[in-house]
């Protein structure tokens, strides 16, 4: 192209370009807990099913290392009622009806309702429509269910809010003495690049930045795969041709899940991929060596202006130390891409 006076503007694959930041964070110990398969790490997902949340929530359900105690229901990517049914139906197609599902809340803690159906379809999962489960969610709701199994555990619980963090906000707010039965949280959410809802925030925490805010200045021992680390987890078409040679109708569903996302994604000009978000922040719970992260010191812009959403992350010793800041969650920025989609497959594998 020439523009710039006749001049030619540089020629060059700028998706070759690394993160956009000039601090490059030193990769730190996780500080999150890790399950084995001797000691499965107890774990609620908080979700907005949602097309990549289906396979994080199987990911969840065949991996030895976790205990998925629950799954609860936050809109998000649909509306709350549709997200608390594909949890339902997505536990039911995985054979986990001994999984509790709770429905949490509609809508953001302040601000604007956020939806992303025109990425997951009206209904959160494209255009499939899954057996219904026998069950109904738990009658108390997801905030009163996550207090209930966290009081109730013998040893503290992980979170892993892979939707907007309105519900998890309500559980600190509500139940803060329930803090130290909190492992950890491993959120998947925010960037210390750039967004995909706007150039500044990621979705989840676009949907709500105040419950995001109010979770990140919680003390609580926080990992945030953003995008930043989950852009590296890609599944493309080829994946689909190993999902058909599996014979489980979960494997027929996930290959029709990630169709759908494919050729959007293709209608849209980005190529028939789909980053699967959600599944890096389960999966980070389970394998200790799949996710390289670093310390950050993160504050969430909260204003309504441009940056809404936006997650600042900081990892400058110098400007730490100037501001007298210390990191307050470790942030995911490397993985190793190809393991992960044969991880996808293995887990689709074991699925009835
Ligand atoms: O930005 C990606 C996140 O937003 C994922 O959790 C996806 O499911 C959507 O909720
Ligand atoms: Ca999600």
């Amino acid at each position: 192209s020439s523009d710039l006076k006749g001049r030619s503007a540089p020629v060059g694959d700028a998706s070759k370009v690394g993160w956009p930041t000039f601090h490059h964070a030193m990769l730190s110990a996780r500080t999150a807990p890790c399950g084995t398969s001797d000691a499965p790490l107890p774990l609620i997902i908080d979700s907005d099913p949602g097309l990549d949340d289906a396979l994080a929530i199987a990911c969840a359900v065949v991996r030895p290392e976790l205990n998925l105690l629950a799954v609860t229901s936050v809109g998000g990517n649909a509306d709350v009622h549709h997200c608390t049914e594909n949890a339902l139906r997505l536990l039911h197609l995985y054979g986990a009806d001994d999984v509790p599902v709770a429905e949490g809340a509609v809508g953001p803690l302040a601000g604007p309702l956020e939806r992303a159906t025109e990425v997951h379809g009206e209904g959160g999962l494209g255009k499939t429509v899954l057996p219904k489960s026998p069950r109904v969610a738990d009658r108390d709701g997801a905030v009163a269910l996550m207090a209930r199994l966290l009081d109730g555990s013998p040893v503290p619980v992980a979170l892993a809010p892979i939707g907007p963090l309105t519900n998890i906000a309500l559980l600190i707010r509500s139940f803060p003495h329930l803090a130290p039965k909190i492992s950890h949280i491993c959120l998947m959410g925010g960037s210390v690049g750039e967004g995909n809802s706007s150039a500044s925030a990621e979705f989840n925490i676009y949907a709500d930045p105040t419950a995001a805010e109010i979770m990140f200045a919680s003390g609580l021992p926080i990992t945030m795969i953003g995008l930043d680390v989950t852009h590296h987890a890609i599944l493309d078409r080829t994946i689909l041709d190993r999902l058909k040679l599996l014979p489980g109708a979960s494997a027929k569903v996930a290959a029709e899940l990630l169709k759908f996302s494919f050729d959007r994604s293709a209608a849209w000009g980005q190529g028939e991929k789909m980053a699967i978000h959600d599944a890096v922040a389960v999966l980070h719970l389970a394998l200790p060596d799949l996710v390289g992260v670093a310390r950050y010191h993160v504050v969430v812009d909260a204003t309504q202006g441009p940056a809404r959403g936006r997650t600042i992350g900081d990892a400058n010793p110098y400007r730490l130390k100037r501001d007298n800041l210390e990191p307050n969650c470790d942030v995911g920025l490397t993985i190793d891409s190809a393991r992960f989609a044969d991880l996808m497959v293995d887990v689709f594998a074991k699925l009835p």
